[in-house]
């Protein structure tokens, strides 16, 4: 049985949704799964599983803080281990799903770009690849404006259900591409 691990942050509950949406897609595909935010999942070891998703709200064109301090001290372990090898071998069977949600409120797509490439890279460096990366358009809570007048057009709502069932779709593909 393929395993899987989930670790989001989420601090308006866009996030925790789309997490959970994959979560229910990769286990109906038959992939044992684990939820855990950062805090719970310090101790971990990424290469336990064969896919690890992590998802963030991108707050600045970055991941969250508690989320970025958490990657950087994993890298900081597996390079003490000697595990973050120049040129980056890839690790058979390692995967890594990186997702965000985003609002995209003044240029769209690309203030939220940055924060799913720095995610990617702590899980280049020790060798996974890369099976996707979701950017998951959703409301701004608490912005009025931005939510109608962005970039991204009227984004109240969103995720909506029909975006989480296919999200769910989507995490079941992601599954059968697991080797
Ligand atoms: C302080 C702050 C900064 C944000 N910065 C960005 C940003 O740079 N780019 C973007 O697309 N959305 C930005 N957003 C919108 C969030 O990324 C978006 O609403 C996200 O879905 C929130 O996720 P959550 O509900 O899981 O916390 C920002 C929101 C807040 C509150």
């Amino acid at each position: 049985m393929k395993s899987a691990l989930v670790i989001y942050w989420s601090k308006t509950g866009n996030t925790e949704k789309v997490a959970f949406a994959v979560k229910e897609g990769l286990e109906k595909a038959g992939v044992k799964v684990a939820v855990k935010k950062p805090e719970e999942a310090a101790d971990g070891d990424f290469f336990d599983y064969d896919l690890v998703c992590v998802g963030s709200p991108s707050l600045e064109w970055h991941p969250a803080k508690p989320l970025a301090d958490f990657l950087k001290s994993r890298l900081s372990n597996y390079r003490t281990q000697g595990q973050v090898k120049v040129g980056a071998p890839k690790v058979p069977g390692k995967n890594a799903l990186i997702f965000c949600t985003y609002s995209g409120p003044h240029t769209g797509l690309n203030e939220a770009t940055p924060a799913v490439k720095y995610m990617g890279q702590f899980f280049e460096h020790i060798g996974f690849t890369i099976i996707d990366e979701w950017y998951v358009l959703s409301e701004f809570h608490g912005w009025e404006e931005g939510n109608i007048k962005g970039r991204m057009g009227d984004i109240r709502g969103k995720p909506t259900e029909e975006d989480l069932l296919r999200i769910r779709k989507d995490a079941e593909v992601i599954a059968a591409k697991l080797n």
